[in-house]
């Protein structure tokens, strides 16, 4: 299926482009009414993740209503522990919720690796096939995965966390159980991200939403070294890595196989170009809370952060998922300005 709209794809690459491409993380989801109605029409998240049309239908509802660049297939990335043998609950306003956990060497079995992907996540690949049939090669469409580090946070702490703290005892208590799990992970992200390609996924975004809390050496010897794994292996499509909070990693980053490296809102713009050089394209980072703010303020703020830029190597995005309170008529503020906006290089 040829694409009529390649912007973000020629981004990733360095290529030419006329214009910045525009997409948001968690565009698919709570900011939308027509979303909502999906949702509230359904037994919970999981029954509109697992059944592919509708996961479809509001995968495609940000294209026609906000006008964005790119689709990101609406999925989540719990499914890849709940696939390896952990099944998750999704608590009304509170978020995830595991049963079972994984803390000690006997409870690996809660972690398999030797599955068909088909098998246990078709749904998802089966959902990547309709939103392109659907598309009509309208847009790209984004594939996903939790980066190994962030997947092991949710596994052995079982829920969210502001310290993450179970999960990071582990390093130090029992720091090859932490490398084997995380190589388990790994081993089935990888077989998961290559069927996403197979079914059509366009380009994929990695997400380490938990690289923050740990410190250099840590992310370095438990986050970075599993990433590098999977950036290596994924050479069919462009890959996107956003590890939000890892400033002191950037270099490292920087060294990886991805063609795109994510930047949180707190980062600066021009100190991380300065160290990660043409060779990458930046994706962001404009505060999600921006978007609280008047149109007049989200067109002003929005340009600035354009000038902070400039460079052709830019996808445009927020710097971490939409606030699901934000009025979709400011989102579409911020994606106006943007295709208004002419590159200067
Ligand atoms: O539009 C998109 O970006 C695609 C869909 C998507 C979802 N989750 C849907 C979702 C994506 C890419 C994710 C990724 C995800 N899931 C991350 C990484 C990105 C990030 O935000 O840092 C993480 C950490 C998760 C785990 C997760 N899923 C949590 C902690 C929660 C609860 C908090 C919340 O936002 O409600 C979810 C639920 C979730 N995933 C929702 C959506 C639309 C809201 C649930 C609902 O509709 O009831």
């Amino acid at each position: 299926m040829e694409l009529k709209n390649d912007l973000i794809l020629r981004a990733a690459k360095g290529e030419s482009i006329e214009r910045y491409p525009v997409w948001l993380m968690r565009q698919a989801g709570r900011i939308l009414p027509e979303y909502r109605a999906v949702r509230n029409s359904l037994s919970g998240f999981k029954e509109l993740v697992e059944t592919p049309e509708l996961a479809a239908e509001v995968t495609i509802q940000p294209v026609d209503l906000l006008g964005v660049d790119a689709a990101i297939i609406f999925s989540d990335i719990l499914v890849v522990p709940e696939a390896m043998g952990l099944t998750y609950e999704m608590v009304e306003k509170r978020g995830p919720w595991f049963p079972k956990t994984i803390r000690s060497k006997e409870e690996l079995k809660y972690a398999e690796t030797d599955f068909n992907i088909e098998d246990r996540l078709g749904y998802v690949t089966e959902a990547i096939r309709i939103t392109n049939k659907e598309l009509n090669g309208r847009v790209p469409l984004i594939g996903f995965a939790g980066a190994p580090w962030t997947i092991f946070c949710y596994m052995t702490e079982g829920q969210g966390s502001k310290t993450f703290s179970v999960a990071r005892k582990i390093l130090y208590t029992d720091p090859d159980l932490a490398h084997e799990l995380l190589d388990r992970i790994t081993t089935v992200t990888i077989a998961y991200l290559k069927s996403q390609i197979k079914a059509g996924a366009h380009m994929l975004q990695l997400f380490d939403s938990w690289a923050g809390i740990l410190g250099k050496d840590q992310y370095a010897e438990f986050g970075v070294k599993y990433i590098k794994k999977i950036a290596d292996a994924i050479t069919e499509v462009p890959l996107t890595l956003f590890s939000k909070g890892a400033f002191h990693s950037i270099v490292d980053l920087a060294n990886l196989n991805c063609n795109t490296i994510g930047m949180d809102w707190q980062m600066d713009p021009v100190s991380f170009r300065e160290v990660i050089g043409e060779s990458r394209t930046i994706q962001g980072n404009l505060d999600p809370a921006v978007l609280y703010g008047t149109h007049a303020s989200v067109e002003d703020l929005t340009n600035k952060m354009l000038h902070t830029f400039k460079s052709q190597r830019h996808i445009v995005n927020l710097g971490h998922g939409v606030y699901p309170d934000i009025d979709p008529e400011k989102v579409k503020t911020f994606i106006k300005t943007v295709k208004n906006y002419e590159i200067i290089y």
